[in-house]
């Protein structure tokens, strides 16, 4: 069984890349035959690396992530992946508004894999410190260990 996982995030510069990085790492250690990628809904970033903040995040837990490349959600995405994963309620509902009428893709919110975080949004850490980045790290990490035994389980 193969599955695929997009995560969505506004820039594709700071959450959506660390969730890539989060599950990846999750599933590095596992059995699972998963393909993962993150996008943004915006298009400002497009072709840029993380943001430095995000690199430097990902590396102080062990993932290099400087060659991710940011790169906006398409139509296609709801062809090409079984789950699409936005980090906010802002993002969920831009990707319910483009969403093609006969996509396979099952949306839905990351917070919404976490037991007691349901609806929360991954707080935007662009304007914030590196202690907000260690953040996104630890919310995207709790919510990969719970999409790695979801998927075990599918
Ligand atoms: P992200 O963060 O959506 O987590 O990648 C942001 C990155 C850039 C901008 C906003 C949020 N921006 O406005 O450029």
């Amino acid at each position: 069984m193969s599955h695929s996982v997009l995560f969505v995030c506004l820039g594709n510069i700071c959450r959506s890349p660390l969730a890539e990085a989060a599950l990846r790492l999750e599933c590095a250690s596992s059995e699972l035959n998963v393909v993962i990628d993150s996008a943004g809904t915006g298009d400002w970033h497009v072709g840029q690396p993380p943001d430095e903040r995000a690199q430097a995040a990902a590396i102080r837990n062990g993932v290099e992530i400087g060659h991710f490349r940011a790169r906006q959600v398409t139509a296609a995405d709801f062809h090409d992946f079984d789950h699409i994963i936005a980090l906010d309620n802002q993002n969920l509902r831009d990707l319910t508004a483009m969403r093609p009428a006969k996509a396979a893709a099952k949306l839905s919110l990351l917070f919404d894999h976490v037991a007691g975080r349901t609806g929360e949004d991954v707080a935007d850490p662009y304007y914030g410190g590196e202690d907000d980045f260690d953040q996104t790290w630890a919310e995207v990490t709790e919510a990969a260990r719970m999409i790695r035994q979801r998927l075990e389980a599918s």
